[in-house]
């Protein structure tokens, strides 16, 4: 497949075209950003891992019956989606409490859900994403009411399978973002990226991030933790 005109950059990926008109290219960049864009470095390698993880997770969601834009691996950086128009929404699920939660709600750090909590940010960099609920969605016009009970029953059902999948090769997953988009026949297709970038991952025995929180707080190797991630997901096969 070859690159075609770029649609979109954003601070992790590129979109592109594709000549062969088969769907979106997606480039995993190496930077890494933390508080909307305010700190910022290169790592190098890093797009590469993330690329093989997502490629990894969302083919693992697909043989569990979640429909995604993944259509296969191209090149280290590179893999063929779906095309889809992205819902506006950042949809996170919560199985521990950490990060803005307990920053927004004075919620106790590591507190265990008894239930999975769902939550909407509006995908908007001019407003720092601001967290809102499905009755902004409705008036913002992002999406109905019944696009949104759908997304929030798929996000669960993740949850559950991503759960499983990282308990097994001793990690919890202690939250998540997911984006959605609509494809060509209107349906609501689980879209974007997952990642160490895009998750929090607490290795079981030594209670350390192997995420993106080792560049967010300035703890650690953020390669060792990803390749980490990749190497437990890999062995798993
Ligand atoms: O910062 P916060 O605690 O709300 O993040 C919750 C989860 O969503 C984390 O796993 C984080 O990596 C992810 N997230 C993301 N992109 C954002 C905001 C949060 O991937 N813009």
């Amino acid at each position: 497949f070859t690159k075609g005109e770029k649609l979109y950059e954003g601070k992790a990926k590129i979109i592109y075209e594709t000549l062969e008109d088969k769907g979106y290219l997606v480039y995993f960049k190496d930077t890494l950003t933390a508080g909307n864009g305010v700190k910022k470095a290169e790592v190098l390698g890093k797009g590469e891992i993330n690329n093989q993880i997502s490629s990894f997770i969302f083919q693992y969601l697909k043989d569990k019956g979640i429909e995604n834009h993944y259509i296969t691996t191209i090149s280290a950086r590179e893999m063929l989606v779906e095309k889809v128009e992205i819902i506006p929404l950042e949809v996170v699920v919560r199985n521990v409490a950490t990060g803005s939660i307990c920053r927004r709600l004075g919620i106790k750090e590591k507190k265990v859900f008894s239930n999975p909590l769902v939550e909407f940010y509006y995908k908007n960099d001019a407003l720092g994403d601001p967290l809102i609920c499905p009755n902004h969605i409705e008036l913002l016009e992002l999406a109905s009411n019944s696009v949104v009970e759908e997304i929030k029953g798929t996000a669960l059902k993740i949850n559950n399978l991503l759960t499983e999948l990282f308990e097994g090769i001793g990690i919890i997953l202690v939250d998540f973002k997911l984006e959605f988009g609509i494809d060509k026949d209107k349906k609501v297709i689980l879209a974007d990226e997952i990642s160490p970038d895009t998750c929090r991952l607490w290795d079981m025995e030594k209670g350390i991030s192997l995420d993106k929180d080792l560049f967010r707080k300035g703890e650690g190797d953020v390669l060792v933790g990803y390749t980490e991630v990749l190497n437990r997901l890999k062995g798993r096969i």
